[in-house]
């Protein structure tokens, strides 16, 4: 066990908690599996589900369950057909603090690999638009697939800088999830030598990249928005830390939320410091050692008034792979952008619903309303409208459901994604 690890929780934790925590924290076999049941495809306790896995329901979202299972969940037919999500029990706090609600427009600001973002479109019931942003380019791809798996619609991706978003969206976002990048203490049990690695300085290199991001996305949120901040990790630094800077930089605009404990069904229980939980607490810490589940640090903050870009003079250091994908980045940013997507005729998208329809049986779909059809290359999509109204200069990566594949010889095929959103595969 690393010892500077030790000495730093030592400080936090009294002496029974400090020994639970440390065993907790390397012991991946404690760690109870968990999984969200993804409403966008399948209705919430499906039976079926429940028979295979022997589900637990989780405090916190009513839609999370602990789970066990002989057969490995990706090898399910559940998870084929998108049915169930496989996702870290106490990290399905965040989207449900989120306070999501349809017709909102909200940023998902460090989105890979897509996890919350299809939580929050659950939550918005598909009817919100969602820009999921993720920064760095090798982890663009499992996100997109991500949401098209668990059929997201009501979405695009962009690969940005946090700041281009207070740049160009100054005072904008309804809702903004920031699941900052962490040293990740909460998740060490995955992978326990990292443990020996933990130090100070690395810890102190996230906190100021996680000031930067939660700054930069507080100026991008609109007045009466709001923003969960969240991270799966412990330390006081990177946590409640990073929110007192955002607070005292924004004193008078920024307002930190009391959780709703009672809500979270958390009020009563014991925390991991042995302290009981009130019902309504500012800050959110799920300790490992509580349920048996990862670590996570979550909060709600709620923009008071409108704000302007604070100057740039952040001087956060890149890694050398950061360096060479931002200046990749500015050379291919604008080449999905939006000359390569144009908007179907009325005519045409009568057409692609006709044909849709001819592979339905039963018939009757229908593009449904705030959302167009949009046509790239050979592909034609579903699309919010929103991006048309709001976003349009928005240097995207990936938008919306493919839903009609055109083949070479004319053929047209309607896509895996959207024959399992129609629920028919
Ligand atoms: C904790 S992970 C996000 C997990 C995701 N929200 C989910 O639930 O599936 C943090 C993400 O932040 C991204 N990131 C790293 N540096 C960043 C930066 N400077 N600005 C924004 N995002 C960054 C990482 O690439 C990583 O994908």
């Amino acid at each position: 066990m690393n010892d500077k690890f030790k000495e730093y929780f030592r400080g936090i934790l009294g002496g029974q908690e400090l020994e639970e925590f440390l065993r907790q924290v390397q012991d991946g076999e404690s760690v109870k599996k968990a999984l969200r049941i993804n409403t966008l495809l399948c209705k919430p306790k499906q039976k079926l589900i429940a028979d295979v896995f022997d589900l637990e329901p989780l405090l916190w979202n009513s839609t999370g369950y602990f789970y066990k299972s002989k057969i490995a969940i990706g090898n399910t037919d559940h998870y084929k057909r998108g049915h169930v999500y496989s996702q870290e029990a106490s990290s399905q706090v965040a989207a449900e603090l989120l306070d999501v609600k349809e017709k909102q427009v909200i940023l998902d600001l460090c989105a890979s690999p897509g996890s919350k973002t299809t939580h929050i479109a659950a939550l918005a019931k598909n009817n919100a638009f969602i820009i999921a942003n993720e920064i760095d380019s090798t982890r663009y791809l499992k996100l997109r697939n991500n949401l098209r798996h668990y059929g997201v619609i009501c979405h695009a991706i962009s690969s940005l800088d946090p700041m281009h978003f207070a740049q160009n969206y100054t005072n904008i976002f309804d809702r903004i999830l920031v699941d900052a990048p962490c040293t990740g203490e909460g998740m060490y049990f995955k992978f326990p030598a990292v443990l020996n690695h933990w130090n100070m300085k690395t810890v102190k290199f996230n906190a100021r990249r996680q000031k930067n991001i939660l700054t930069r996305a507080f100026e991008a949120l609109k007045p009466g928005g709001k923003i969960v901040y969240s991270t799966c990790t412990l330390n006081l630094e990177e946590n409640e830390k990073v929110v007192d800077y955002l607070l005292k930089k924004y004193l008078g605009n920024a307002k930190l939320e009391n959780i709703d404990m009672k809500h979270l069904g958390l009020s009563g229980t014991k925390d991991g410091t042995g302290e009981k939980r009130k019902a309504k607490e500012p800050m959110l810490k799920l300790w490992p050692q509580e349920f048996q589940t990862g670590g996570f640090f979550a909060c709600v903050i709620t923009k008071t008034s409108a704000t302007e870009m604070a100057p740039v003079k952040e001087k956060v250091k890149l890694t050398s792979r950061q360096k060479r994908q931002a200046a990749h980045r500015v050379s291919t940013k604008f080449t999905e952008a939006k000359a390569s997507w144009k908007i179907c005729s009325r005519k045409e998208v009568l057409s692609v619903e006709n044909m849709i329809n001819q592979v339905l049986e039963f018939g009757g779909f229908k593009t449904p309303e705030n959302f167009v059809i949009v046509k790239k290359d050979n592909t034609y999509f579903l699309q919010h409208s929103a991006f048309y109204r709001r976003f349009q200069d928005l240097p995207v990566r990936s938008l919306g459901l493919p839903i009609l594949v055109k083949h070479e010889n004319g053929s047209k095929k309607a896509t895996p994604e959207c024959l399992r959103w129609l629920n028919i595969e």
